[in-house]
């Protein structure tokens, strides 16, 4: 563990329970904090891991369908008593039948990602008993997710890892802080230490939710290339995809740089091409250019193929320097928190 302050008050880490009091009793955890669920890599190993370590661990649905999600469930409920809860993607074309499978669980929260999830499936969540967290990307947003029946919200900063939006969590955080009171509202995106976990929560977030930091756990499946690439990374090599040209968007995604962002580039520039000159329409071309990350994560997690995978990563990744247990990551950043609080209010 980083050596901190020799010794962190007891006290410190009562304030620091005080400050999360309202999270950890929103998800029944000892500590506010959520695992930020990543496709291919929260399943059941790191899920449990994070539960068990008192935070909330969250499964990635991703593209599983409802029988694998079923099987993800069950297999993590036999590797923890704690609650951890499940993230949705809402673009999925079974969205309904997975809300059914988590509530045929009794998962107790739903994370809904990638856009604003129907009325009806949020309604759907709530009448069997789930509590519902979505992202809000702004202001407006976040008090329309409220109406529409959210528990809790999550802000996520474009210092995330994964698929981002414009805006970074130190804007977010003071554009949405100060006016959303009525539900808690979690941070994430770019969070590595526990002093950032403190200001955000003097600032009124209810705790924090973070990826890249857990993926170097002991207990994450990540291909130990995958890991490596995490341990020798940078923040400033954690960047967004771009896009080469305005009628063909890309959807940012923050990943490590590597053969395949490069390639990403000249693909674009081909696909151009072939557009220009009449070979490919509109359509044909926008869908040649989303698929080429298609499988993409799955190949540098999955089978470790860290030069044409793709290597999704936050900021945060300068921060990750060893495989750790989850629970000793959890507790230095608890153990920062506590001490950064100490070290402002001596006794
Ligand atoms: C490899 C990777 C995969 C991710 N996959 C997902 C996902 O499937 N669904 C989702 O809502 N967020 C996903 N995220 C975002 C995380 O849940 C979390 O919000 C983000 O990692 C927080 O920022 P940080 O990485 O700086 O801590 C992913 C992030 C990473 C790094």
């Amino acid at each position: 563990m980083d050596q901190v302050a020799p010794v962190v008050p007891e006290a410190a880490f009562a304030e620091i329970d005080r400050l999360m009091e309202r999270g950890a009793a929103f998800f029944g955890t000892r500590y506010a904090l959520l695992g930020g669920a990543m496709s291919w890599i929260s399943d059941r190993h790191l899920v449990a891991a994070l539960s068990n370590a008192g935070i909330f661990g969250v499964i990635a649905c991703g593209a599983m369908e409802p029988d694998r999600l079923d099987q993800e469930i069950a297999a993590t409920k036999a590797l923890t008593q704690k609650p951890f809860g499940v993230n949705l993607i809402t673009m999925h074309p079974r969205l309904e039948q997975l809300v059914d499978t988590c509530l045929a669980h009794g998962v107790s929260h739903i994370v809904f990602a990638g856009g604003i999830p129907p009325g009806t499936v949020i309604k759907r969540a709530k009448d069997g008993g789930a509590r519902i967290v979505c992202f809000a990307p702004a202001l407006a947003l976040a008090k329309k997710l409220i109406r529409s029946g959210a528990d809790a919200l999550v802000i996520e900063g474009s210092e995330a890892g994964g698929h981002i939006g414009p805006v970074s969590l130190n804007v977010l955080a003071q554009e949405i802080l100060p006016h959303i009171t009525d539900v808690p509202v979690f941070v994430a995106g770019g969070i590595g230490r526990g002093e950032a976990i403190l200001s955000y929560l003097e600032m009124g977030a209810a705790g924090a939710q973070i990826g890249t930091r857990f993926v170097c756990a002991t207990e994450c499946i990540a291909h130990p290339n995958f890991k490596k690439a995490f341990i020798r990374g940078a923040a400033r090599d954690a960047l967004p995809t771009v896009q080469i040209d305005e009628r063909f968007p890309v959807i940012p995604v923050r990943a490590l740089q590597n053969q395949g962002t490069k390639r990403f580039m000249e693909h674009q520039a081909a696909v151009l091409k072939r557009f220009q000159s009449g070979e490919l329409a509109k359509d044909e071309a926008q869908l040649d250019i989303e698929h080429f990350w298609a499988g993409a994560l799955r190949r540098a997690v999955i089978d470790g193929d860290v030069e044409n995978g793709s290597l999704m990563a936050g900021q945060s990744v300068g921060m990750v320097t060893r495989e750790q247990p989850a629970a000793e990551i959890v507790a230095e950043l608890v153990t920062q928190a506590a001490a950064a609080w100490a070290a402002r209010n001596p006794a």
